[in-house]
């Protein structure tokens, strides 16, 4: 079923497309740039819009995925694909740890004008974004290379 991977690999990039940019181009700029009653408020907008894309993605990513493990059926399938699906399924934790527990205290931050409590939870999305990042990178590459 290749449209299952076609929609796996769209989902891909969207989801890692959006972190990088996100936390390569994005906050950077908006930190060097505003001062924390713009810049939160802005990346607070810009970063709800893209949790929603990012949980949409991350949904066909695992239907899409598991969608293959049942073509292919329980012991042939490859080691690289149980690596993908358990580092992939920490990535999946680390997206609802920030849209459950730090994106809502940046919300009720920027809703409150309380900016050193948004700076905070801003700081640890960034942390579990980069995390995301990186093991995103690591999944593609057992992915392709394995
Ligand atoms: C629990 C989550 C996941 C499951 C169950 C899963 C499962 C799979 C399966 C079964 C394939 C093989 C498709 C085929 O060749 O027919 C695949 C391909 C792929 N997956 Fe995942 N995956 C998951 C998460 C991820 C994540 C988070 C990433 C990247 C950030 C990723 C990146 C890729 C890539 C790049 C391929 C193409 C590999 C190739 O064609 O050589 N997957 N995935």
């Amino acid at each position: 079923m290749r449209i299952a991977v076609l929609i796996h690999l769209l989902g891909v990039i969207v989801w890692m497309g959006g972190m990088f940019f996100a936390h390569v181009c994005l906050r950077p700029v908006a930190a060097a740039q505003l001062p924390p009653p713009q810049r939160l408020p802005l990346l607070a907008a810009v970063l709800g819009r893209f949790f929603v894309a990012a949980g949409v993605a991350i949904v066909a990513i695992l239907v899409s995925g598991l969608l293959r493990f049942g073509d292919i059926g329980g012991a042939a399938t490859p080691w690289r694909w149980h690596a993908m699906a358990g580092i992939g399924s920490v990535m999946m934790l680390i997206y609802l740890l920030i849209v459950l527990r730090y994106y809502p205290r940046l919300t009720a931050a920027v809703a409150a004008q309380t900016w050193p409590a948004g700076g905070a939870a801003m700081d640890a999305i960034r942390k579990l974004v980069l995390t995301n990042l990186v093991l995103g990178v690591v999944t593609i590459a057992v992915a392709v290379t394995g």
